[in-house]
């Protein structure tokens, strides 16, 4: 076994596997672990991409010794300061003193916030080089993709670009790295539910970032997280793209809070309209036991979305009115959006979700229906209606 992997002409990954964070940012559920994924470059200089986050530093430095293999670390190059590639810099540092951090104008200040560095730090401006020798690298500010002082990193000899957390996505490393080592399925829906839950609010930047890259001759994307393309970097470039501009496919997310059974037999029918109006991919989440991330992945995927809560104490059933807080702040755009409550005294859930639709501004599709307490007959094929209406929507 390796200590360190081998991944482009003096190129190592020195990143690791955590499968004891149980939640990502302590918000997001991790069923298949979560890599860090950190670099080392080696010129006639040396430099490493990244690091990785706290508890993980011996394992992370044993594989920059390894892939050093004996020689000093002349540069750390500080693409994000988020703690899960920035945690261990300080020891990194303690380690080699002489090691200089490169980071951009708006790194300085939270290197000195976080570690208490100042000093031995080379502050670059978008587009400068690093001469390693051998290895030239070429720093690009991609500014709120997710936060104010990210960078990529591209290395004109191997033509990778160290994309940090742009393209990346939950999930460990199953024995292979790359995407011509592990089936699509296994990576495309980790990376799309990164995306929802990390970079989406940020989608205008992604742009701004994509066309910024676009004049570089890339042979590979290596991300802090997830798979690394060098097969087809092209389908990353695309779903990036796609992602980014919140471009949908036909199907419909159904989400909806119940205490009692009444609004989810509510949105059973919308379901079943959708089905009987032909549209295969129906997504039917209980929005108070469902994982948030993954019905914010489909919410991504999907073109439409149908918002059904109860009323609990004059307002929307908790549990939707945090998911429509997390799409507002999302700025989710270009869906179709069907909207129902109920309620046994005062109302207040259809009200909560009129308000919703105006502030995100989706297109409308009705029926919009109100049931007060358990749904008759008629009110449930109000709901089919609304399904069917959905449908056409988004064929
Ligand atoms: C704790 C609690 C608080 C409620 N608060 C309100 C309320 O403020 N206004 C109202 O019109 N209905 C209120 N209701 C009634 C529910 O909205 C109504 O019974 C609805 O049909 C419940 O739907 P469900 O069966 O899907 O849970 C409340 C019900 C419960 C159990
Ligand atoms: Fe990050
Ligand atoms: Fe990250």
């Amino acid at each position: 076994m390796h200590k360190t992997l081998s991944v482009a002409k003096d190129t190592w990954w020195v990143g690791v596997n955590d499968y004891e964070t149980d939640l990502f940012e302590s918000l997001w559920p991790l069923p298949q672990g979560v890599a860090y994924n950190a670099y080392v470059v080696l010129g006639d200089k040396t430099a490493a991409i990244d690091t990785v986050k706290g508890p993980w530093f011996d394992d992370y430095f044993d594989k920059v010794t390894s892939a050093l293999d004996g020689r000093p670390l002349d540069y750390l190059v500080v693409n994000h300061m988020e703690p899960d590639h920035a945690g261990v810099i300080g020891s990194l540092r303690c380690a080699y003193p002489d090691l200089q951090l490169i980071g951009n104008a708006k790194t300085l200040p939270l290197l000195r916030e976080y570690h208490g560095i100042e000093e031995g730090v080379v502050q670059v401006k978008d587009g400068e080089n690093l001469d390693l020798g051998g290895h030239l690298l070429a720093f690009y500010t991609i500014p709120m993709v997710h936060w104010p002082e990210s960078m990529v990193t591209f290395d004109s000899a191997t033509k990778v670009l160290f994309s940090n957390d742009a393209f990346g996505g939950y999930g460990a490393h199953e024995g292979g790295l790359f995407d011509d080592e592990k089936p699509r399925e296994r990576w495309e829906g980790e990376m799309l539910r990164y995306y929802a839950t990390i970079v989406a609010r940020y989608s205008g930047m992604v742009q701004t970032a994509l066309k910024k890259l676009s004049a570089l001759d890339i042979a590979g994307i290596y991300p802090a997280h997830g798979t690394l393309f060098r097969e087809d970097i092209g389908q990353a470039v695309e779903l990036y793209d796609r992602w980014s501009k919140q471009e949908t496919e036909s199907g419909v997310v159904v989400a909806y809070g119940s205490m009692y059974g009444n609004t989810r037999r509510m949105a059973e029918a919308v379901c079943r309209g959708i089905s009987e109006g032909g549209v295969k991919n129906v997504r039917l989440y209980d929005a108070a036991r469902s994982d948030t991330s993954q019905i914010l992945r489909d919410i991504w995927r999907y073109k439409g979305l149908v918002l059904l809560g109860c009323t609990y104490n004059t307002l929307l059933f908790p549990a939707v009115d945090a998911l429509c807080t997390k799409l507002i702040n999302r700025m989710l755009k270009k869906r179709v959006l069907g909207i129902a409550g109920s309620y046994s005294w005062s109302k207040g859930a259809l009200d909560a979700l009129r308000a919703f639709a105006d502030t995100v501004k989706l297109e409308k599709i009705g029926p919009e229906v109100e049931v007060f307490a358990a749904p008759t007959e008629a009110d449930l094929e109000q709901c089919v209606e609304l399904g069917k209406n959905m449908a056409k929507a988004v064929a």
